[in-house]
């Protein structure tokens, strides 16, 4: 089995942030998003996986993965020539898919339990494709499955009156049996090929699909929100809730006259002075912290934060910002930053 991680798209509903970093990038406690989806690969045992990206991810990607992913994992760029739908990226990776069953998954997706169970039962089934599924809320959002009696009845993607509330996580298990159904497949209202209606057409064609219950926490990471959703509980799953014990601060970073409260990471490199950090902070590799307090955030690399009477909460901070306090006094603060902005506050 193949793995396929989608890491195209426009990532709009992360701007600023994504004008210069693909979504899948972002990072969450202090590690890319996209490096928590290739341990999981690897741990259900995929050795090859491709990655499908656009221009700037192709750029990018590579270089921000060094050391972040498992040794044995072989990857693959494969490039997407524009956001034209998940079944699209699916087509675009046909020849280096070729014959293979294949496991894919979204890259801006994350969750906490192995897929392996997933794996097994896809196997035993003999089934053409198996979708992760998770009761939501807000149906209306995702695309929906309708199931009965262990069968799924239809697939349908952001309906207007959904018949369940079971929604397609962006994990799937797929065989060679996809193709012919993303030829059927014709372009959405919104002008995408969509996986869903591939899917849709599938069923049409009398493939079998099995639904498949994720019992575990998942999260798809496309608002600010979920940024720090994800962060806060990587930062529980890695570093746990003792307080004694859920400080991380990288080698050469140096932390003084200040207060840490965890679970908190900061990266190599770093220098602390005079701040109150955390809890839920993840501060990125170079970064300069002085004279402030931040909570519940996300700052990434080679970051100045400093004399700030505010303090800064539940805020993303790309690359190469600078946030400069100059007034006294002054309510909290919270900001979702562009790489290399510049804010005097
Ligand atoms: P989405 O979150 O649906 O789309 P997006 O990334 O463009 O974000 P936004 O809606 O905020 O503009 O995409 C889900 C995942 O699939 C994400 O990791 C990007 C990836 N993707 C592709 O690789 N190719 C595509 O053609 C599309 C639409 C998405």
């Amino acid at each position: 089995m193949k793995g396929l991680v989608l890491s195209g798209g426009t990532g709009t509903r992360l701007q600023p942030f994504t004008w210069s970093t693909p979504k899948q990038l972002i990072p969450v406690a202090n590690r890319p998003l996209l490096s928590f989806i290739l341990w999981a690969l690897q741990k259900v045992g995929i050795a090859q996986a491709g990655i499908i990206t656009g221009d700037e991810g192709l750029e990018r990607i590579p270089h921000k993965l060094e050391g972040q992913i498992p040794p044995a994992l072989e990857l693959t760029y494969i490039r997407q020539v524009g956001p034209l739908g998940l079944a699209h990226a699916v087509k675009t990776a046909h020849s280096f898919l070729g014959e293979d069953d294949f496991m894919m998954v979204l890259g801006d997706n994350i969750f906490d339990l192995s897929l392996g169970e997933a794996v097994a039962v896809f196997k035993q089934t003999g089934a053409d494709a198996l979708l992760f599924l998770t009761p939501v809320d807000d149906p209306q959002r995702y695309g929906i499955a309708e199931v009965r009696d262990g069968q799924i009845l239809s697939l349908v993607e952001k309906p207007v009156t959904p018949r369940s509330n079971l929604a397609i996580m962006g994990i799937y298990l797929l065989s060679k049996a996809i193709f012919p159904a993303i030829d059927r497949t014709r372009p959405s209202a919104r002008g995408e090929l969509e996986i869903t209606d591939a899917l849709q057409e599938l069923l049409n064609m009398g493939g079998k699909i099995v639904p498949y219950l994720y019992r575990g926490w998942w999260l798809d990471v496309g608002k600010p929100e979920d940024v720090l959703a994800a962060n806060r509980k990587m930062l529980d799953l890695l570093l746990g809730t003792v307080p004694a014990d859920n400080c991380s601060v990288g080698l050469s970073s140096s932390v003084t006259d200040s207060t840490l409260r965890g679970p908190l990471i900061i990266g190599e490199g770093c220098r602390i002075t005079n701040a109150i950090l955390g809890p839920y902070c993840a501060i990125g590799r170079g970064s300069v912290i002085e004279n402030a307090r931040i909570m519940e955030s996300v700052v990434c690399e080679d970051v100045e934060i400093c004399n700030l009477e505010a303090q800064l909460y539940k805020s993303i901070i790309a690359e190469n910002a600078r946030i400069q306090g100059q007034s006294e006094g002054g309510a909290n603060v919270r900001l979702l930053l562009g790489a290399g902005s510049s804010i005097i506050l």
